[in-house]
């Protein structure tokens, strides 16, 4: 660093008079995009000016005329971001490792915040400055206080770019005690008296409570500490709100674009993720966004939603090195006559496209970040054989096709180590999955309206430039017999099923779309509103599932902080059974915490049920407002004795009651009859 930081010194001085002066021009024009007279000599008007870096002894500042960012030096925590008129974005109060900063949660739920020990110039012309701050981990200074990662935290700047690049090198060495990384994130907190406006999608945009709100005097907690009822917010309307960060989560895939504006400067922050490659557990995975703060995060790695299911621990032995990021911090203005809300939306999301278009990134420098040419292809067509359903082929229409490590049909979904690739099949089920980074992969698929996992038996090594055409593969869906009846669609979801209304003293109004209804507060609850005294009762040809299957098996609320088990009953006719037959229940699931379903065949009252699950699941997803957590699958083998002619019934009991989120979320059920 020293080294470094001396050469540099000296054009520093230099350039930070430069700065002051530019900035008394800036003080004394009415325009903030004032070019440096040296510049106009230069080159056109047209152009945007270099981009500058000044290097002191307490901080970086990077400047390319339309955002100024400053790290601290060598900590690689960021400091400020001035743009337009507004100083810094970031909130001045904090302090500097609590304004825009990466952190890893690890053993016993320490945060360690990735302090780094040395600057490093990586690249430094008029159009590019890219600045790394690293820090290697030692066994006998860093033992127990910070986790075992070699750090290496880049920002780049580009000419003409309003914004900043992030990303950062994490290394476990092989002599590296064991850990676990619960979470691994970079979170921005923004300037809380300007930034109020949240948009995480093209519907979810509003006003949001200020971080004081959320305090006691202001409102009261509900069920959890997450969620609170506004009381007595600062802004009167938001009245009687239920305010929640993981009402604005959202899957892995879909989880491109949000941010905040400040309505006194028309200005937008917004964090652009172009690809989720590096991201854990697959494109369905949910994570926060952003929240109350004001907050803004780049999720990498988290349990939420999974639990520790996902793969969070490092063995001793284990070496391991990933590249998270880049990610790209993006500024823009409106003038604020327009519709200027609508205006920095709109130019966010044009902006993601352009990031999109340009990934992978040409200009990072790090030898870990492979550039286009240095990556793979793999295509193909997935088609599905159910010869139940169809006696032809089928095409796996707008089937999720992906690769990542070697693993189980369903390993994708909790591996938390790797790169992921996915994309999506055309109408005739073909699928090429681009920029993938060398490694060893399997393919992955799942199909909408069929059960299961595919997994293509084969390891796939990609190498620099490869283009590997898979040809036609075909998926078998787990299939034993005919269908007798089905409740809901395979789609790894419970969205399909019956989402109650929020009780209306905890609403969120934002909400109010019903793609968006089953983040609402509280709607485990309903339940025990609408089942006060017996439980579910499906009727297979009668009952309605969008109606009448209740989104989520969760225990009866009886008063008093208690809760009991439930038990659901699918009433079904049979005009034969075949003693001796084999039947198929074929149960998936779309969530399960702390949670039990046990099944037994006519008769509720034996003891010993014919099948169960035993305990599963940690992924809260009920808590969380989440409308599906990890898929589980289970083909369930009933011999025909266990039927009779004419009327039966199937009974689901989820016994677990320990607390209102004891719960599972079912995605779809099939009962099979013998093979024909
Ligand atoms: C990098 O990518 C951009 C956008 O695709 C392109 O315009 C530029 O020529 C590329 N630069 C290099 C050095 O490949
Ligand atoms: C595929 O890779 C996995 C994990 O690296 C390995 O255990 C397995 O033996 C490989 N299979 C084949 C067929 O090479
Ligand atoms: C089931 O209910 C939904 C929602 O009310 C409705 O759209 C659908 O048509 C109903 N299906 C049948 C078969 O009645
Ligand atoms: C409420 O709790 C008390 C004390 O634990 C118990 O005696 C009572 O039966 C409970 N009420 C209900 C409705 O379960
Ligand atoms: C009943 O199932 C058995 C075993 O699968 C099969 O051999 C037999 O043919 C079936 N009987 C009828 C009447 O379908």
């Amino acid at each position: 660093m020293e080294k470094v930081a001396n050469r540099s010194h000296m054009r520093g001085l230099a350039l930070w008079l430069i700065m002051i002066i530019k900035l008394l021009i800036v003080l004394s024009a009415c325009s903030a995009e004032l070019i440096p007279a040296r510049k106009l000599l230069k080159e056109a008007d047209s152009n945007p000016p270099e981009v500058q870096l000044l290097i002191s002894d307490h901080r970086v500042v990077i400047d390319n005329g339309l955002v100024q960012v400053t790290i601290e030096n060598p900590s690689g925590h960021l400091t400020g971001i001035k743009y337009k008129g507004m100083h810094n974005v970031l909130e001045r109060r904090n302090e500097n490792d609590n304004k825009g900063y990466w952190d890893v949660v690890w053993n016993d739920n320490v945060y360690d915040k990735l302090a780094a020990k040395h600057v490093k110039v990586i690249t430094q012309t008029d159009d590019l400055v890219e600045v790394s701050f690293t820090k290697k981990w030692k066994f006998a200074t860093d033992h127990r206080y910070s986790v075992p990662l070699n750090v290496d935290k880049r920002f780049i700047v580009r000419r003409g770019v309003p914004g900043l690049y992030m990303y950062s090198i994490l290394e476990r060495q092989e002599d590296f005690p064991e850990a676990y990384m619960f979470q691994i994130r970079i979170a921005f907190k923004l300037k809380e008296d300007k930034f109020r406006f949240m948009a995480t999608s093209d519907t979810i945009q509003r006003i949001m409570p200020t971080a004081e709100d959320r305090d006691d005097s202001r409102s009261q907690v509900l069920a959890y500490k997450e969620a609170v009822l506004l009381t007595n917010p600062t802004n009167p309307e938001l009245r009687g709100q239920v305010d929640d960060k993981y009402q604005y989560s959202c899957e892995n895939k879909d989880n491109k674009l949000h941010g905040w504006i400040s309505d006194d400067d028309a200005v937008g922050f917004w964090i652009i993720t172009p690809s989720d490659e590096f991201r854990t557990g697959g494109p369905h995975k949910q994570d926060l966004t952003s929240h109350v703060g004001p907050t803004a995060l780049s999720m990498f790695v988290s349990t939420h939603y999974t639990g520790t299911e996902i793969d969070v621990f490092y063995k001793e032995g284990e070496a391991w090195k990933k590249v998270f990021g880049p990610v790209f911090i993006y500024l823009n203005s409106a003038s604020p006559d327009d519709d200027y809300r609508k205006t920095l939306w709109d130019d966010a999301k044009r902006q993601l496209n352009e990031e999109i278009e340009n990934w992978p990134y040409n200009f990072t420098q790090s030898d870990d970040f492979p550039h286009a040419e240095e990556r793979g292809v793999v295509e193909g067509q997935l088609l599905v054989r159910d010869r139940y359903m169809d006696k032809e082929l089928m095409q796996a229409q707008s089937a999720f096709v992906g690769l990542a490590a070697p693993g189980y049909a369903g390993s994708w979904q909790t591996e938390g180590k790797g790169y992921q690739f996915w994309t999506q099949t055309d109408k005739a089920g073909r699928f090429s999955i681009k920029k993938v980074r060398p490694g060893e992969y399997n393919l992955y698929a799942w199909v909408h309206g069929f059960i299961g996992t595919y997994k293509l038996d084969l390891n796939i090594t990609i190498e620099p430039g490869n283009k590997i055409n898979l040809g036609t593969l075909i998926y078998d869906p787990p299939r034993n017999g005919p269908t007798l009846w089905a409740i809901g669609i395979p789609d790894r979801t419970a969205a399909e099923f019956f989402v109650p209304e929020p009780d209306p003293t905890f609403v969120n109004p934002i909400l109010n779309d019903d793609e968006d209804a089953f983040k609402q507060y509280g709607l485990w609850d309903r339940y025990s509103d609408i089942y006060r005294h017996s439980d579910l009762v499906y009727t297979v040809g009668v009952t309605n599932y969008s109606r009448d299957w209740f989104f989520a098996h969760v225990p009866r609320n009886i008063g008093n902080a208690s809760n009991w088990g439930t038990t659901w009953q699918i009433k079904y006719n049979l005009q034969d059974v075949n003693e001796t037959g084999r039947y198929t229940l074929q149960l998936a699931l779309a969530a399960a915490s702390y949670a039990e379903v046990q099944v037994r065949f006519n008769n509720p009252d034996v003891i010993q049920p014919h099948f169960t699950t035993t305990r599963i699941g940690y992924d809260n997803v009920v808590a969380r407002h989440g409308i599906h957590g990890l898929y589980r699958l289970y083909s369930i083998k009933v011999p025909g004795n266990r039927f009779q002619k004419g009327d039966n019934t199937i009974f689901l009991t989820q016994p677990r009651s320990q607390g209102s989120f004891n719960a599972v979320l079912y995605d779809y059920i099939r009962l099979e009859g013998p093979a024909v």
